[in-house]
């Protein structure tokens, strides 16, 4: 008799088990990373890993290295492995609209980080979370338009590193930039090439702005702190001064960045936090359990110059 209730309260367990490990079954979360671009993008790479830890989200994480290509086998895979949600930092903001439907059939839901894209259908993802690029622009358009004030004859001469070609942060910091500088004639873009938001090539475009030097370089509006910090190293090669002979303005405030700061080299960051991680488990776990979310989640950020870099430095957390 006893043996037969141990029986069935075996089997009524073993019975019961499946369900249960879809109860308890762990939350899978696919993310397509564009790179190990910058300092910036390790930062943001540390906070989604640590923050999938902490949150007992499975993580299954796949580095683009900058290839468009690389993000959409990464999604289809992650589509094949039929994850809960899926999330992606896209390299350049348009060609996402065939990949993403085919994550829409498969009702798995997807989420931005970082950067935004365009697609016809707005449907195709759940939310974004990430920066206003575009005031990001502004804010450095207006730290220089400040500066330029106070220098009240004088014109300046700018050359811009843009971002990689076809990142919404390359283009909406650009168009931010620009519309605050029109109109003030003392303030021109003379030159404007991309350096791929790395410090090689931030260095590289430099070197070539400082070779063809037909107008005095002035300021140097860089869309990120390490093509910023590439260039410092172009310019101390060139026998100039970084943060002096040119007035650096840059963006992200990475540690990098308040060094330089502090050494004299780059006279403001403006900042554009990394640290999504958190916000993003948050937010898969609302949108697999089907709750309501906001379309765009932004993040507060500040403006840093040199003046409370050594301050500031102590208390960066990337
Ligand atoms: O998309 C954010 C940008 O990408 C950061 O400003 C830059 O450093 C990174 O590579």
């Amino acid at each position: 008799m006893k043996f037969r209730i141990a029986r069935r309260t075996l089997l009524a367990a073993a019975l019961s088990l499946p369900a249960l490990a879809a109860v308890a079954a762990p939350l899978v979360l696919g993310f397509s990373q564009v790179g190990a671009e910058s300092e910036w993008r390790s930062a943001n790479t540390a906070s989604i890993k640590a923050a999938a830890k902490e949150a007992g989200v499975t993580l299954k994480f796949a580095d683009a290295q900058q290839k468009q290509e690389n993000q959409v086998k990464a999604i289809r895979s992650y589509i094949a492995q039929k994850v809960d949600v899926i999330a992606f930092s896209p390299v350049v903001e348009s060609g996402w609209d065939t990949v993403l439907k085919e994550a829409k059939a498969a009702g798995i839901p997807v989420i931005l980080t970082d950067r935004a894209v365009k697609v016809a259908d707005p449907s195709l993802y759940v939310s974004f979370i990430g920066s206003d690029f575009v005031e990001e622009g502004r804010r450095a358009g207006r730290w220089l338009l400040e500066r330029a004030a106070k220098t009240p004859n004088a014109s300046l001469n700018i050359v811009e590193l843009q971002g990689t070609v076809g990142s919404a942060p390359a283009l909406d910091r650009k168009k931010g930039f620009e519309e605050v500088i029109k109109g003030n004639p003392k303030l021109q873009i003379i030159r404007s090439q991309s350096g791929e938001f790395t410090r090689a090539k931030g260095k590289e475009v430099m070197e070539a702005f400082l070779k063809a030097r037909d107008k005095k370089i002035d300021v140097l509006y860089a869309h990120n702190d390490d093509m910023a910090i590439g260039a410092i190293q172009a310019i101390e090669e060139a026998g100039l001064k970084p943060g002096v002979d040119i007035a650096i303005v840059s963006i992200d405030g990475v540690r990098g960045a308040f060094e330089a700061m502090k050494a004299g080299k780059l006279n403001v960051t403006v900042e554009c936090n990394p640290l999504l991680g958190p916000q993003l488990m948050q937010l898969a776990r609302d949108v697999a359990a089907k709750k309501p979310v906001e379309k765009r989640i932004t993040v507060n950020e500040g403006v840093f110059p040199a003046e409370v870099a050594a301050k500031e430095l102590p208390n960066r957390k990337y």
